[in-house]
């Protein structure tokens, strides 16, 4: 195996491509993807390959790649998939760089085996593979279109990463009509080798490339991912549209590319995490690059709402809050701004309704009084068609102020509502890329995506948050644990694995008789519970083993003879060691905190509320780990029952620190004990002031490092 990969650039920048199956017939995609590659101006040079010979679209056709005398850096292979393993290791042996390989017929219908016969191939001699079952690679910069596409893309500034190829097809089309101008399309299909992680490495320095778009179904090296789609947003907007959200959906993916899709939540909360924005549909995508790449970044978020209508000015109100855009509101300064251009029977309020009567000129003063405002930092502007707006003048005001927005550093999005002259203006617009929708809402979700993006961008902080720990004693542990065959571990084992990692558990002791029994409850403090400790009693309450709320000594002697007596008439056969004395733990606010090891995307730290509805209410939110402190709290901040920690009738704000150390130390074990594949915490009680406890510690042993300790 060659340890040398080749650099991702020559496959977008490659100074030779061959076509293995090109074809003559122009009903095979063989013909398609050369008539491409030449019709598309590309300036290097085209080998292509067929046993035939003969001549495609003026370009000499070679028998075997092994004939052509010169060094090929991509080849786009469009033979039946019988024949691509031969077709790639004669590439691999003649030193190809890439092989960009078309064909289907791979793992995605289960053919797992020669998909990786064929990576291991390749990888062999140094090659790498892009595909199989792509629609190949469309790059501005070399003007090469190896792709089967019906036409060709509009050049500009977006690359787009698919996985998959139909849908990049079609995305070819529509972001054409769209007049989306790409910098590159790419296919990743199957992923066997190259994913999207590595064709971003050549995407996130490339200038041309100013804002990337991803579809993706399924991820395969989560880990790798997350670090690449990290620097990725350090440097331009990232925007991924992930299938597979639904159940049906995730199996309808699973088998589509033969790759898993995962959690959805957990990718939810990566993305975020990540600094991408994750958009619901093409459409959506599709706006907010065609938004995001046309704006400047903003100074800050006080956004102002012009309208020429009351109702659309409501409509945009409801879905600012839906996207989190930020409505400036000192009426004092609205009114002074906008007073000018607002008549009596209008509103300076935000929404600023300059009302119906509104032409050229009244958007034009409201929008340079917006403009030309230090604390207004975005316009959202929207327009229902009216009689007395010359409509012939709609789409030059809106391009001359979108030009002194994109001059004055400030966005500046337009929804325009009507008929036949309103679209006619969109189009209009949209030919000179200005984004302008029909929409409100599709207006309001670009502003929220860009404040997203940039509020994200201009807050990056790179700390990692974790902590010391014995991990050879909490490793000791869960060894004992596996030698017993057992991959969870017993509450007692749990609770010392708390204590090492610093997690105040309830204080408890055995007793083996009455009198221990009673010094154990005085030494721990009243009130305590009690409950039997016997192997052969599983369900201690219905035996009669469990006493509650014991407050003084009187009542454990009571309760003790009383759990004897209830254990033995349940099982007279049963060995009882003693009982367990525990402190009766306060009431607090209850919290769910976990860590887990996730097969895609590495530790994984959970929080939410805790207690016996987290099922039903379901109020969690995930990261990956490490994270740094302030992305922690953001995480508790984020669930929806966040009031409950800040108090609620009178109470004091609890220990929202204190939750904060218990998911960075749960992260932390996961991260460093290999053999601990899940912690779980429920409740967590969080105190008023300060003071959290875990009542409950489930820990699971991970399954794969027992068996790598066996080989
Ligand atoms: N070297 C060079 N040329 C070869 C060859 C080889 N080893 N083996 C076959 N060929 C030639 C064939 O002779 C044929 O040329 P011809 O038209 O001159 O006879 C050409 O390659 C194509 O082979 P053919 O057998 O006609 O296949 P095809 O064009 O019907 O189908 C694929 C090939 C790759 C298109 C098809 O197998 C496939 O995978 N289709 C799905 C592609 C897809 O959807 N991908 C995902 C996109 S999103």
């Amino acid at each position: 195996m060659k340890d040398k990969v080749p650099d991702i650039k020559y496959l977008f920048e490659p100074r030779a491509v061959a076509v293995i199956g090109a074809s003559q017939d122009k009903t095979k995609l063989g013909y398609h993807v050369v008539d491409n590659i030449v019709s598309g101006g590309y300036k290097g040079k085209i080998y292509p390959i067929n046993p035939r010979g003969g001549d495609i679209c003026g370009h000499r056709v070679y028998a075997r790649i092994e004939d052509v005398d010169d060094d090929i850096d991509v080849v786009s292979i469009v033979v039946p998939a019988k024949f691509v393993f031969e077709a790639v290791k004669s590439c691999a042996e003649k030193g190809v760089k890439f092989a960009s390989i078309i064909t289907s017929g791979f793992a995605e219908v289960g053919n797992v085996e020669e998909e990786r016969r064929i990576v291991a191939c390749a990888r062999d001699h140094g090659m790498r593979i892009q595909g199989p079952n792509i629609f190949g690679i469309y790059s501005c910069v070399s003007s090469l279109n190896a792709t089967f596409s019906a036409g060709c893309p509009e050049p500009g500034g977006v690359a787009i990463i698919t996985q998959s190829g139909a849908l990049g097809l079609g995305m070819i089309g529509k972001t054409a009509i769209e007049h989306l101008g790409l910098s590159a399309i790419v296919s990743v299909g199957n992923k066997s080798d190259l994913d999207e992680a590595d064709l971003l490495e050549y995407l996130i320095p490339q200038e041309e490339t100013k804002l990337i778009f991803m579809y993706i179904e399924g991820v395969q090296d989560g880990e790798k991912l997350i670090r690449v789609l990290s620097a990725a947003t350090k440097k331009k907007p990232v925007i991924v549209l992930k299938s597979g959200r639904s159940e049906r959906g995730a199996i309808a993916a699973a088998s589509h590319t033969g790759s898993l899709a995962g959690s959805d939540d957990v990718f939810d909360a990566i993305m975020r995490q990540c600094g991408v924005l994750r958009a619901e549909c093409v459409k959506e995508g599709f706006d907010w690059c065609k938004f995001i790449a046309a704006s400047p970044p903003p100074p800050g978020d006080n956004t102002v709402i012009i309208t020429n209508g009351g109702g659309i000015g409501v409509m945009a109100t409801d879905a600012s809050e839906k996207y989190n855009v930020a409505l400036y509101d000192d009426a004092a300064t609205l009114k002074e701004a906008f007073t000018a251009v607002t008549p009596d029977f209008g509103s300076t309020k935000n929404p600023v309704d300059i009302t119906g009567q509104a032409g050229r000129a009244e958007y034009n003063v409201a929008l340079d009084a917006a403009l030309n405002h230090r604390d207004m930092h975005g316009v959202m502007a929207l327009y229902c068609e009216t009689a007395v707006f010359d409509a012939e003048n709609l789409s030059s005001m809106i391009m001359e102020n979108s030009r002194k927005y994109r001059e004055g550093g400030k966005p500046l999005v337009f929804a325009v509502f009507g008929g036949r002259k309103s679209e006619d203006c969109i189009s209009q617009c949209r030919e000179q890329n200005i984004p302008v929708f029909s929409d409100v809402y599709e207006a309001v979700s670009c502003m929220g995506s860009l404040y997203r993006y940039y509020n994200y961008k201009n807050n990056i902080s790179e700390g990692e948050a974790t902590v010391e720990l014995d991990t050879r004693l909490i490793e000791t542990i869960a060894h004992q644990a596996l030698q017993q065959n057992r991959f969870f571990l017993l509450a007692n084992e749990a609770q010392a694995i708390m204590k090492i990692a610093g997690v105040e558990v309830p204080r408890s002791s055995v007793a083996r008789n009455l009198d221990e029994a009673v010094r154990c409850s005085e030494d721990i403090g009243y009130p305590v519970v009690m409950k039997v400790v016997s192997r052969d009693i599983i369900h201690k309450s219905d035996a009669g083993g469990v006493a509650l709320n014991l407050e003084n000594k009187n009542e454990v002697i009571d309760a003790y003879q009383a759990i004897i007596q209830n254990c033995k008439a349940y099982n007279p056969n049963a060995f009882i060691e003693g009982v367990e004395i525990a402190e009766m733990v306060k009431p607090g606010t209850e919290l769910i905190i976990g860590a887990r090891r996730d097969a895609t995307f590495g530790t994984i730290v959970m929080v939410g509320l805790g207690g016996i509805y987290v099922e039903v209410m379901k109020d969690v939110t995930f990261r990956y780990f490490p994270l740094d402190r302030r992305e922690v709290m953001n995480m508790i901040k984020e669930i929806r029952s966040y009031p409950l920690l800040l108090g609620v009738r009178g109470e004091e704000k609890k220990d929202i620190d204190g939750a904060a150390d218990m998911i960075i130390k749960l992260g932390s074990i996961i991260q460093n004990c290999k053999t601990i594949s899940d912690i779980e915490i429920n409740p967590l009680r969080v105190y008023e002031g300060k003071g959290v406890k875990a009542v409950d510690v489930r820990i699971l042993l991970s399954k794969v490092e027992r068996s790598n300790q066996h080989e």
